[in-house]
């Protein structure tokens, strides 16, 4: 090393170029040229400074050898022609350098210059770019999907109260179609009785030829098979009509709309039955329906939701079951813990253990594409814990997998503002 005067090196290839040395003394980079054995030839002030900045050694304060120590070796393995670029750290001063390197000769021989600056403030400030990005990435995520959460419920809001409106429509024909049967049975069995008693007063009376006339109509309209079939027709009307009341009661249960909205105590089997009525059409072709009812205490709740829970349970056992099976509805009340619990199990696949830790993650779905929106159990999940209960999900030993829904009895005031 020549004799420089404390901090300075001079470039002893170039001793005659005093400006290309003013040039790089001027430079906001540190420059470094270092040769095969690592030892520095020149360094410009700038780069005693990055130096000082790593030192806290004030004796040594300057050297910008010290810089070497940070230096990969891969960049001292670069062959005489190679470029490297790269950032280092200094684990001490949590200082960050962006290094280039470029080919250089000491004496004739492969040699490395070395560009060094400090990017700790544009590193630092990129980072934390980064992470705010990340965390407005996942804000959006979150309100994307509380966004679609929230359509989801006002869909089956406003289709419950679209129930609860048609539902009230068909009661008023449903009223009037009903008393007007039961006016026609009453009716048509005094007109028959009427024309029985006709038949027998004026039979013997009448000659053969309009006895003739009478047993051809009679026969011609079937009067026997009429005057059997008539009273049958009407019960069985009457029977039809007695259904369609209790689907559309089933859906005001379901729906709830017609009360006021609200928290209540309520029949959650009777909720139950509504619900599984309502989704019938879905079941009837595959499943069997066992239940092992025991007694439970009225629960506090807002009914039309946890029908509404009910109904993505139902739902998903009837889809989990392939071509036939059954569905074991069992009910409970804990009463050391003032709980209600009802479970949905059904005769399905189970659920898979990848499946298992995922369920009520909202849009978590292995149904194909257009058939499940993956929807259901996540927004159960967040009616039950408005409820401050919870739902359990397993796989039953029997096989085929067991949604438990577990209500509190009673809420605390603060619920239910
Ligand atoms: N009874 C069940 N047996 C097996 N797997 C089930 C059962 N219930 C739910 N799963 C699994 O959980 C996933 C999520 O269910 P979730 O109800 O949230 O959405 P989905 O039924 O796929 O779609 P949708 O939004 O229409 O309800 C289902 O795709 C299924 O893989
Ligand atoms: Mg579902």
């Amino acid at each position: 090393m020549p004799d420089n005067p404390p901090g300075r090196f001079w470039l002893p290839s170039q001793p005659n170029n005093p400006e290309l040395v003013a040039f790089l003394e001027m430079l906001e980079e540190g420059v470094l040229v270092v040769d095969a054995a690592r030892a520095v030839h020149y360094a410009n002030p700038a780069a005693g400074l990055l130096a000082q900045s790593l030192d806290d050694d004030p004796e040594d304060a300057s050297n910008p050898a010290c810089l070497l120590a940070l230096l990969p070796d891969m960049l001292f393995a670069c062959t005489a022609s190679e470029r490297w670029s790269g950032d280092v750290r200094d684990v001490r001063s949590a200082l960050v350098f962006a290094v280039r390197r470029y080919p250089w000769l000491v004496d004739g021989k492969p040699a490395h210059l070395l560009l060094l600056r400090d990017v700790t403030e544009a590193r630092h400030r990129q980072n934390e770019l980064r992470r705010r990005h990340g965390e407005l990435q996942q804000a959006y995520a979150h309100l994307a999907s509380a966004q679609e959460q929230l359509l989801q419920a006002e869909k089956m809001a406003s289709i419950g109260q679209l129930a609860a409106g048609i539902a009230h429509e068909i009661n008023n024909p449903i009223g009037y179609v009903h008393s007007n049967l039961v006016s026609l049975r009453d009716y048509t069995s005094g007109l028959l009785e009427l024309i029985h008693a006709y038949e027998h007063a004026l039979a013997p009376k009448l000659d053969e030829t309009t006895l003739a006339a009478l047993t051809e109509v009679r026969t011609r309209i079937d009067f026997d098979f009429v005057s059997n079939d008539l009273p049958e027709l009407i019960n069985e009307s009457r029977e039809g009509l007695e259904r369609v009341r209790r689907i559309v009661q089933d859906l005001k249960d379901f729906s709830h709309a017609e009360r006021k909205a609200g928290w209540r105590r309520s029949d959650l089997l009777k909720g139950l039955e509504s619900t599984l009525n309502i989704v019938w059409n879905d079941l009837k072709y595959k499943a069997k329906i066992e239940r092992q009812f025991s007694p439970m205490p009225l629960v506090e709740c807002l009914p039309s939701e946890i029908n509404q829970v009910f109904m993505n349970l139902l739902l998903n056992a009837g889809h989990a079951i392939g071509e036939r099976g059954t569905i074991t509805l069992s009910c409970g009340h804990n009463a050391a813990r003032n709980e209600a619990w009802i479970s949905i199990l059904d005769s399905g696949e189970g659920i898979s253990a990848e499946a298992l830790p995922r369920l009520f993650d909202p849009f978590f779905t292995t149904k194909p594409v257009g058939t499940g929106t993956g929807l259901g159990l996540s927004i159960s999940y967040g009616i039950v814990k408005k409820h401050g209960g919870r739902i359990e999900a397993a796989n039953a030993t029997e096989g085929g997998a067991v949604f438990t829904v577990v209500l509190p009895v009673s809420q605390p005031e603060r619920v239910k503002d």
